[in-house]
């Protein structure tokens, strides 16, 4: 049995591997506050990670062999505004649990992101020069660099754009704010001009615990099928969810000036994973299918 220890259990992806995990049966330690009524082999702490007291004695409770690192500010706007608070959940926090870590040989699986590139050659392997161009990339990819240079076994996963059921407390996506938007009919305006590959949360999940299961190591690009400009995602996400269309313009980036640079195109090479697990990235549609299939 291994013991596993997810930092931002309740956030978008930490909540699915929450949910995932209870099907894979692995003994898991929560970090954040989830309901774990039904669970009786996980146990969660409402920690802040950047108190490093209170992160050791979770650790010490904890005792993980593999620490799976999601939680931080994951708000590109909100840490271009808000750099200090950013840096220090980011980067201050990935250094304690890296050196947490240090102390009992777990090994790490960090979560990083396609914004340690700067959209200007995708499609982007695990090989690609990093570039990041907004500060929100640019704290990851140190962290990244905290991560691999811990002398740690260690797994660094840098999913894509991630869409599926959030927490109700917890931040929006571009899935479930689009739905909360039209079902209300009010009016949006989505950029055609940046592009990604989205990926279902639970997809995301399931493939982080194979990836942990068959021991793998090193950095791994997760992402959906297909790739879509934000316009052509929210009119999928319109078609599936039965929702107005005719709510939906688009635009180009230059509409929204007070947003941090996003990168263009950042869609992904997924060959590595594809080979190594032997399996194909979901669709969009057949992924958004699935989450209208599910239940908050
Ligand atoms: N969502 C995406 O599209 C996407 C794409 C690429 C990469 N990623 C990466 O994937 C990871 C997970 O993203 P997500 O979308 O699941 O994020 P999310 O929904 O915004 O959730 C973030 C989680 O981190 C926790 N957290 C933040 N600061 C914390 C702190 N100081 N101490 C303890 N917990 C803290 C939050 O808990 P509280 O709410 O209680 O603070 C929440 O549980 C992130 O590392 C992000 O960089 C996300």
């Amino acid at each position: 049995m291994v013991k596993v220890l997810i930092t931002g259990g309740t956030g978008l992806l930490g909540k699915a591997l929450v949910e995932t995990n209870r099907k894979a049966a692995i003994s898991s330690i929560y970090l954040g506050a989830y309901d774990m009524a039904n669970d009786r082999k996980s146990a969660y702490y409402k920690t802040d990670i950047c108190d490093k007291d209170a992160m050791d004695e979770v650790f010490s409770k904890a005792e993980p062999q593999v620490v799976i690192h999601t939680a931080g500010i994951a708000n590109v706007d909100y840490c271009e505004k808000n750099y200090k608070e950013a840096y220090e959940s980011n980067v201050i926090g990935t250094g304690i649990i890296v050196d947490l870590a240090r102390k009992t040989g777990a090994k790490i699986v960090f979560i990083s992101t396609n914004a340690v590139f700067d959209g200007r050659s995708a499609p982007y392997s695990e090989n690609s020069v990093t570039s990041p161009i907004n500060s929100y990339g640019k704290m990851k990819l140190e962290a990244e660099e905290m991560v691999r240079d811990s002398g740690l076994k260690n797994l660094i996963i840098r999913p894509i754009l991630m869409y599926g059921w959030n927490h109700e407390q917890e931040r929006v996506n571009a899935v479930t704010w689009l739905i909360e938007k039209l079902k209300k009919g009010e009016k949006v305006n989505m950029v055609n001009d940046v592009y990604e590959n989205p990926l279902f949360n639970i997809s995301c999940a399931e493939i982080i615990w194979s990836l942990i299961d068959s021991g793998k190591e090193g950095i791994y690009h997760l992402a959906g099928r297909d790739m879509v400009n934000r316009y052509e995602f929210a009119r999928m996400i319109a078609d599936v969810f039965d929702l107005d269309k005719k709510l939906i313009s688009q635009v180009s980036s230059g509409f929204f000036p007070g947003l941090a640079p996003r990168p263009r195109n950042t869609s992904y090479d997924t060959s590595k994973i594809e080979k190594d697990l032997g399996l194909k990235p979901a669709g969009l549609k057949e992924g958004l299918e699935i989450m209208k299939g599910m239940r908050r």
